[in-house]
């Protein structure tokens, strides 16, 4: 139901504007071949959403990235999703959170998947109270990328956020943290004094395409799983994994 979208981007970026630009050259093109499928497929690219675009001037942190949307957010919720975490088409999980939102109220709603301990580095990770609905924990304290035997729980937090403008002044307040950046998930942490946050649990269908291996994975994956390209590729595959005596 998402239909305004703000992608912050920077330089040398360029080729994400680009993507979702109309094309009028090629749709001239198209129409004037006949093509009208593909026609009709690259409109429907462009009807999807309002897409604007804001540059971070300076690579201050992810928590200064998303400062850059106050304007544009104005008064309302909105969530927050990074482009690094791709989640299966099918994922039902920003939806949930949502509404979660919408029922339960709270200054944040953040994703959170389980990770054995030696993983959690790599992520932000919570302190959580006993859950009040369905996947849904209180969060107590959190913690931007901790030593396996500081983190205080195995829950690490996806990049999906639900948020009331409230984050932006916890963003304002707070300092650089890991990395010398201003980190979201502090920001998140500014806001525990004042306000209810809750972790939204789930496990399937999450890629971090930050990740070598995890973006072959999405790549495979999401090739299987797509309706025109699907068939074949995993006819090509099982033969190639055949072939090289792979499995
Ligand atoms: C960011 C957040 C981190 C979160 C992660 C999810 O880190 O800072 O809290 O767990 O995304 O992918 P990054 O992956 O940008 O280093």
């Amino acid at each position: 139901g998402i239909d305004d979208i703000l992608i912050i981007t920077g330089r040398g970026k360029k080729a994400i504007e680009d993507h979702f630009d109309r094309n009028t050259e090629l749709e001239t093109e198209l129409h004037e071949k006949g093509k009208d499928s593909l026609l009709a497929e690259v409109l429907d690219l462009a009807g999807l959403a309002d897409i604007h675009y804001v540059r971070q001037g300076e690579a201050l942190g992810l928590g200064h990235a998303v400062s850059m949307a106050r304007k544009h957010v104005g008064d309302q919720p909105f969530a927050v999703m990074l482009g690094d975490d791709i989640m299966d088409e099918h994922s039902t999980v920003l939806i949930e959170m949502i509404e979660a939102h919408e029922a339960h109220g709270a200054a944040a709603v953040i994703a959170c998947k389980h990770f054995p301990r030696e993983e959690i580095s790599a992520y932000g990770s919570i302190a959580h109270g006993e859950e009040v609905a369905p996947r849904l924990l209180p969060v107590e304290s959190i913690v931007e990328k901790p030593k396996p035997q500081d983190a205080p729980s195995e829950w690490g937090v996806m990049g999906r956020y639900v948020f009331t403008p409230a984050i932006f002044e916890s963003i304002d307040r707070t300092k650089p943290g890991a990395g010398g950046e201003i980190q979201l998930t502090d920001a998140i942490g500014g806001l525990l004094p004042e306000h209810t946050v809750y972790g939204y649990t789930f496990d399937e269908g999450r890629y971090d395409i930050g990740s070598k291996l995890d973006y072959l994975r999405a790549t495979v994956e999401l090739a299987l799983a797509r309706k025109d390209l699907g068939p074949e590729f995993r006819a090509w595959l099982a033969r190639y994994v055949k072939e090289q005596g792979i499995a």
